[in-house]
């Protein structure tokens, strides 16, 4: 019963990591080309302890299985886990290898999770990736926030942000900061958001 109560304040935010052409990753899924040795020296340094205080403002993460797969491969490589002990929601229709418990898979409507069952539970859900889980969450009209890293590489073609949208999604252009590694984070608002019921955006979570 308390899981159907709306929770007024909560906040969907699409986070990902591109190049400047676009792309998430490497058509084959590789991510090699995120660390660059650029450096903007007016940039902010993002300090471990600024991360680890952001990372703990995140209630919730949701993300595709091939988005998955790659955080296990990584984990197997020896780089661990980046989602902590965090409620960690994977979208698939496979039986995929649950390593903890704070994993859940869930295949079908994603409306349905995010506002039936992640909206009422939690402050700040996380959509991690990739492209074809936030391409569905901003054509279903589900993000509040979009957080669009740009690293200073263009790496030609490759796994597009959004996946399959359909349709124009007008934004508001709300934050933008340099960091010294020649990163540029955008954060954009989802025009139309903000004013709906259940939309209250008072304890908006700061990033780093
Ligand atoms: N640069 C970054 O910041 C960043 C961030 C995240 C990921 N990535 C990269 O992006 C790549 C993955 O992105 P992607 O677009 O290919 O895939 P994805 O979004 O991670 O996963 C898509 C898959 O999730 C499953 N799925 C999606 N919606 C579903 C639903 N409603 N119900 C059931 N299953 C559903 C489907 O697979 P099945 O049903 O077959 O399981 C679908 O093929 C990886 O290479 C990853 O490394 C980069």
């Amino acid at each position: 019963m308390r899981e159907m109560m709306t929770k007024t304040d909560s906040r969907v935010t699409v986070h990902m990591v591109a190049s400047l052409d676009g792309f998430i990753a490497r058509k084959d899924g590789s991510v090699d080309w995120l660390e660059t040795s650029d450096v903007f020296p007016g940039g902010e340094v993002m300090a471990p302890e600024m991360i680890e205080a952001f990372l703990k403002t995140i209630d919730c993460y949701v993300m595709g299985s091939r988005t998955y797969e790659t955080a296990l491969r990584f984990e197997a490589k020896g780089f661990g886990w980046s989602y902590g002990d965090k409620p960690t929601f994977v979208l698939t229709s496979r039986t995929l290898p649950r390593t903890r418990d704070s994993v859940e898979f869930h295949s079908g409507d994603l409306a349905q999770l995010v506002n039936g069952r992640l909206r009422p539970r939690f402050h700040t859900i996380w959509f991690a990736g990739g492209g074809d889980v936030t391409g569905q969450c901003l054509r279903l009209g589900l993000a509040d926030e979009v957080c669009y890293s740009i690293v200073p590489v263009a790496i030609g073609e490759g796994i597009p942000f959004f996946g399959n949208l359909d349709r124009d999604v007008a934004l508001h252009l709300a934050k933008v900061k340099a960091y010294r590694n020649g990163m540029v984070e955008l954060r954009y608002e989802v025009q139309g958001r903000r004013a709906e019921p259940g939309n209250d955006t008072g304890r908006e979570p700061r990033l780093p």
